[in-house]
């Protein structure tokens, strides 16, 4: 079977999968408006392609947050790999470490985060946090993983209460595995504030990256409080549905920000020219969510693989057709690139 497009893995994967683990991949909340709509957007927006520009060695490297990346697209964190292949976060994590890309590695992992590290001791990974109401067991966590040379920490802030995804209800889908797999579960704290970011600088050295920003006035807020990135997110539409597609929300904060933090963004990135449109409203890199587990699906560590070089390659091509050839920094909108002497 020959895998052109991140669609086909999607296919596979839902030809392939049992259908609740299935319908819990691809939910979104309440009617999916804001899922669909993180997709839609990019399709909205039109390229201003340049010519003649000897785009023969266009160059796809980057760094975040000083570290260089093979190409600006990482993996976003998702949670309970092992349902989609029996290896788990294993298998993606030595996808990412072949590829040299970023791995935000879930807390919901359903291997251990020794293991993570382990299988791919190479790998350029962060750890993604939800604050517990014991936060011991937060601060237990989070020393466990600086300890384990993970580079950063993701925490995720869109998730006080799990927004309603109706499938997952009809299904009665439970992640009985939380057990199982020594996941703490239904213990997120919903009165976390930025006292809590606070507390988390308090107890760790690491660069703290804000997930699950969508505006101009919290992106200040992560300014002020002295975060060193942001995820321009809505969780791949799984929480406030009618919240605006990721995307959309990138360009005002972009623009508060003015470089001096970074700038991610997630949520319906299919496509190279998906990252071409992210990059050029601004975005450091970009992650993906779903895409990853369709490849996981597919064949483990060598579907990960795949989807991450047909991104890349995608990506590379688009960049040239457009008369993009390097990366620079934080990337400006093609027309105002500065160009190499
Ligand atoms: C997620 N997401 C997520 N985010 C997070 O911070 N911690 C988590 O454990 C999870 N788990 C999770 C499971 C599944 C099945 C999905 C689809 C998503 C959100 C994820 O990091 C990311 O924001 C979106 O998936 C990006 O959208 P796309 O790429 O899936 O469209």
């Amino acid at each position: 079977m020959t895998m052109v497009c991140l669609t086909d893995f999607e296919e596979y994967a839902k030809e392939h999968l049992s259908k609740a683990t299935w319908d819990y991949y691809a939910s979104g909340a309440d009617e999916c408006c804001t899922r669909d709509d993180n997709l839609l957007a990019y399709k909205r927006i039109r390229l201003r392609p340049r010519i003649l520009r000897d785009v023969s060695a266009s160059n796809t490297r980057t760094t975040v947050q000083g570290t260089e990346i093979s190409f600006p697209v990482g993996i976003a964190p998702t949670a309970f790999h092992c349902l989609a292949w029996h290896e788990g976060e294993v298998a993606t994590a030595r996808a990412t470490e072949a590829l040299n890309t970023c791995y935000i590695t879930s807390t919901y992992s359903t291997c251990s985060v020794e293991e993570i590290a382990a299988a791919a001791p190479n790998g350029y990974r962060w750890f993604q946090l939800y604050v517990y109401r014991d936060r011991k067991l937060s601060e237990q966590i989070v020393h466990r993983v600086e300890v384990l040379g993970y580079k950063a920490l993701v925490l995720t802030v869109d998730v006080p209460y799990t927004g309603k995804r109706r499938n997952d209800i009809r299904n009665q889908f439970k992640l009985k595995s939380t057990d199982e797999y020594g996941v703490p579960a239904n213990t997120l704290d919903p009165s976390i504030s930025w006292k809590d970011v606070h507390w988390l600088q308090s107890i760790t050295h690491l660069p703290i990256i804000i997930k699950g920003i969508l505006t101009k006035e919290d992106a200040k807020l992560a300014v002020e409080h002295g975060v060193q990135g942001i995820i321009v997110s809505n969780h791949g539409g799984r929480q406030l549905d009618g919240g605006l597609a990721s995307i959309d929300a990138l360009p005002e904060i972009v623009d508060t920000v003015q470089g001096r933090i970074e700038v991610y963004v997630d949520g319906g990135i299919r496509t190279g020219s998906d990252v071409l449109k992210a990059l050029a409203l601004g975005a450091k890199c970009v992650f993906i969510g779903r895409p990853a587990v369709w490849g996981l699906a597919y064949k483990g560590e060598e579907g990960v693989r795949e989807v991450l070089q047909i991104l890349s390659d995608e990506f590379r091509l688009s960049m040239a057709l457009s008369g993009e050839f390097e990366m620079s920094g934080q990337v400006t909108k093609n027309e105002q690139r500065p160009r190499k002497p």
